[in-house]
């Protein structure tokens, strides 16, 4: 299998992480037959990329196989933000449904904890026919036997159609939503959609949160979680060898 370097990484908040530790064990108890997972989202940038990377390495740091599959085949951003390279050129999905190259040639092994990535390979005016054929179909399946989980990066539902595609062969959907900045009606609208492909909706992720501008910060930083950050919680911080109070 081809490899790929993933050169940023990024450092998420103490809250992020347990939030994802959370979001990841639900996904693990969330039944047997759940492994090909779409996030969408209803508009551009509310965070499916990041997340579905967080979740990628969540996940895989438990000791899972997970195949990512880039398919926001019209515009990803993902191996550049994340300055992933590869030697040679990049084939990819498109490669593979347009029928140019066999599927293991488009699966690359990353040096995140042994993800690996089906990139998109190049830009696709009119993604809707290659994501429509069995073509797309199959090659899930085939990833979902071989992979614990296979996760895929969609584009927005409200915009084009390639979501609804790609939730027909999908098991289950996330939705990610902005915190403060999606609609109710364009949530339900893009729920609708979903669910009319057959697909089951497995949830929202509310992203992109400001704790520091609700409520929640009193439960966050103010009572519990802020102890781990207290002087109470440093050992070495009374002289006399006794914790001090916070
Ligand atoms: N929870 C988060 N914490 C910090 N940064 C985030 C978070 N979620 C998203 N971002 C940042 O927000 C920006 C947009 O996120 P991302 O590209 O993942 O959105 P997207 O839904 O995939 O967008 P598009 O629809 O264009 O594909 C990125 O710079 C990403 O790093
Ligand atoms: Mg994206």
């Amino acid at each position: 299998m081809k490899k790929a370097t993933v050169g940023r990484i990024e450092r998420l908040e103490y809250s992020t992480n347990e939030a994802l530790n959370t979001i990841c064990s639900n996904l693990t108890f969330a039944g047997r037959n759940l492994k090909k997972i779409v996030l969408t989202s209803c508009t551009a940038g509310e965070g499916k990329s990041f997340l579905t990377l967080q979740i990628a390495q969540n996940l895989a740091k438990r000791g899972k196989k997970i195949c990512l599959v880039d398919a926001d085949l019209r515009r990803s951003f993902l191996v550049k933000r994340y300055d992933i390279t590869t030697e040679g050129e990049w084939v990819g999905l498109a490669h593979y449904l347009a029928g140019y190259n066999k599927l293991e040639d488009v699966i690359y092994r990353t040096n995140l904890y042994d993800i690996c990535l089906i990139p998109i390979g190049r830009d696709v005016a009119n993604p809707v026919p290659l994501l429509d054929s069995p073509d797309f179909s199959a090659m899930l399946d085939r990833l979902a036997e071989e992979f614990d989980l296979v996760l895929v990066d969609a584009p927005p539902v409200g915009l084009v159609i390639d979501a609804a595609e790609i939730a027909s062969v999908c098991d289950g959907a996330i939705f990610v939503i902005e915190y403060n900045k999606t609609r109710r009606r364009e949530i339900q609208d893009a729920h609708h959609q979903i669910e009319q492909t057959g697909c089951r909706v497995l949830g929202c992720i509310i992203n992109k949160v400001r704790f520091d501008t609700i409520s929640a910060k009193k439960y966050y930083n103010k009572s519990y979680y802020s102890h781990y950050n207290s002087e109470y919680y440093r050992k070495d911080s009374g002289s006399d060898g006794k914790r001090k109070k916070p």
